[in-house]
């Protein structure tokens, strides 16, 4: 297991975030979606001014996971959002966005990384619950979403500029104890 400082960002990380956000990004799904679509949704969803005001944002709480180098390895953001009609678990939060650089997967960094977030969305944000939305096609996520305790509650579109997919909603029923 690699050990990682996992603290909240700030508005002062929004310079490092913006490019490290649009890269996991891109890492991800980019093979997958036409170069025309990806570019709208980079460039809307991950400029500096963009993360500059998400992380400005009371509702909004980003964790980066930093390498002793204080390289980032992975990022999590947590949004108090009202939920989706098919999540009926009690003061649900959204787990808006979980990234690990493709370095770094199957390391364990992801595993620390979530459970940093369970813990920020039960202490910064009183939730009681998280909801995420999940790329169908995305069976990764999907395994380690499930392994940490969430489970399939019902289905959502999701745009990447034109097109279009399906993600799933999953749902953690309860953040405390701590443990996946
Ligand atoms: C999702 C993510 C954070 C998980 O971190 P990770 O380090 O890859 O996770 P792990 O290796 O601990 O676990 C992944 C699980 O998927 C399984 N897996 C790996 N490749 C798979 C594949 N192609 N199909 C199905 N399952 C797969 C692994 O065996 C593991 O399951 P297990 O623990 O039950 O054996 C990371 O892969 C990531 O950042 N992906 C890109 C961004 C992303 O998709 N984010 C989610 C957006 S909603």
């Amino acid at each position: 297991m690699t050990p990682m400082t996992i603290r909240r960002a700030s508005p002062a990380d929004a310079a490092v975030l913006a490019p490290f956000a649009a890269r996991c990004f891109e890492q991800a799904f980019g093979a997958q979606n036409d170069p025309e679509d990806l570019a709208a949704h980079l460039a809307k969803s991950f400029g500096v001014a963009q993360q500059t005001q998400e992380l400005q944002h009371p509702d909004y709480v980003t964790l980066l996971a930093l390498t002793a180098g204080d390289e980032p390895a992975g990022y999590a953001q947590l949004r108090r959002q009202p939920a989706p009609p098919c999540v009926t678990a009690a003061r649900p939060a959204e787990l808006r966005r979980f990234y690990v650089d493709g370095r770094w997967h199957g390391s364990g960094v992801a595993g620390q990384l979530m459970q940093a977030t369970l813990a920020a969305a039960h202490q910064t944000l009183g939730a009681a619950s998280l909801w995420l939305s999940v790329w169908t096609e995305n069976p990764r996520a999907v395994a380690f979403y499930a392994r940490h305790g969430f489970a399939i509650a019902g289905s959502a579109d999701f745009w990447v500029g034109s097109d279009r997919q399906s993600d799933h909603i999953m749902v953690r029923s309860a953040l405390v104890p701590l443990t996946a």
